[in-house]
């Protein structure tokens, strides 16, 4: 049976993306983001999934704001970078997974979320950037990716809560796929964040810090936050925030924080990314992979992010 055995959160700026396209990675504003990814990177050689499945959020890039659904599931053979107004990103085709992206369609449509299934699409930087930051700027991407994107761009977007839902009906739908493939789930954007209006530039590094301390230990508690509180607590585009608990929500109750980072700013925005992994035993079988044992990658983990931690 396919099993999810990670998740990962991760901040999905624009400039993050236009920073690795025009080579200014090793300038420090940004060396200062890009090194709290080292280790992630690490961590996601280590534990090479067979799939990624990434919650993310469209920019009116495939979806005009004439259609705004509020689950989308790709289950096409693959999606190229979109065009965000300076052509299409420099980044590989992301080749999806169809037969398990339907199995997941089906499963979840079953269970009563009703997602839309797309055929066709590109995927924006809320996609491209958490892949580069992962994954680094491959030929090509080293395994297929199911994109899910999620309406917070257009009121009302899906509550936290129904999102924590989804995740667990994206759980049982891995868990019911014959095959054995270990699936690692991204949630991506956020953190705090507002790109205009009188409140642009606001970020709340304790709120934001909080979230990450409950996402870990009680995301139950941030199912409950309701959209006003994002708004005044995160700025309006901290609501991209829902999409991390549809990750959680496919995770264990209770999970091993292996990583986390969190730096401001990045353009507008406060960069937040953290790994959770699941504890269930046979997560990994046996050869695919030689891990490091747990604790020693925690320590490694942590005395990264004690260096880099802002
Ligand atoms: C920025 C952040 C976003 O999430 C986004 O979609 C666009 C811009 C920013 O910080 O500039
Ligand atoms: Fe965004």
């Amino acid at each position: 049976m396919a099993r999810i055995i990670a998740g990962v959160a991760s901040s999905h700026v624009p400039a993050i993306g236009a920073a690795i396209d025009n080579k200014q990675t090793e300038e420090p504003y940004w060396k200062r983001v890009f090194s709290g990814f080292e280790t992630s990177k690490e961590w996601m050689r280590q534990t090479k999934p067979d799939v990624c499945i990434v919650v993310y959020n469209d920019h009116a890039s495939a979806f005009s704001v004439e259609i705004v659904p509020t689950f989308a599931l790709g289950c096409a053979a693959e999606f190229p970078p979109a065009d965000e107004g300076w052509g299409p990103r420099p980044v590989p085709v992301v080749k999806g997974h169809p037969e398990l992206a339907s199995h997941i369609a089906q499963s979840v449509i079953l269970d009563e979320f009703d997602i839309t299934v797309v055929n066709k699409m590109t995927v924006d930087h809320g996609l491209t950037v958490p892949m580069n930051l992962l994954f680094g700027s491959p030929a090509a991407w080293p395994c297929p990716v199911i994109p899910l994107a999620v309406n917070v761009v257009l009121y009302p977007p899906p509550t936290g809560h129904r999102c924590f839902m989804l995740g667990r009906a994206i759980r049982k739908a891995v868990e019911s796929y014959p095959d054995d493939l270990r699936v690692v789930i991204f949630g991506t954007g956020g953190m705090s964040h507002q790109i205009s209006g009188p409140r642009a530039g606001l970020i709340n590094s304790k709120f934001d810090k909080a979230f990450l301390d409950n996402l870990t230990k009680d995301p139950q508690k941030l199912a409950r936050i309701p959209h006003l509180e994002y708004m005044r607590e995160a700025g309006a585009e901290g609501i991209e925030m829902v999409m991390w608990l549809i990750m959680r929500g496919a995770l264990d109750d209770k999970v091993d924080e292996v990583y986390r980072f969190y730096t401001v700013p990045a353009s507008n925005t406060a960069v937040g990314h953290i790994i959770l992994e699941n504890r269930a035993k046979g997560a990994k079988p046996a050869g695919k992979r030689k891990a490091a044992p747990a604790k020693l990658k925690r320590a490694a983990a942590r005395a990264k992010v004690e260096r880099v931690h802002s």
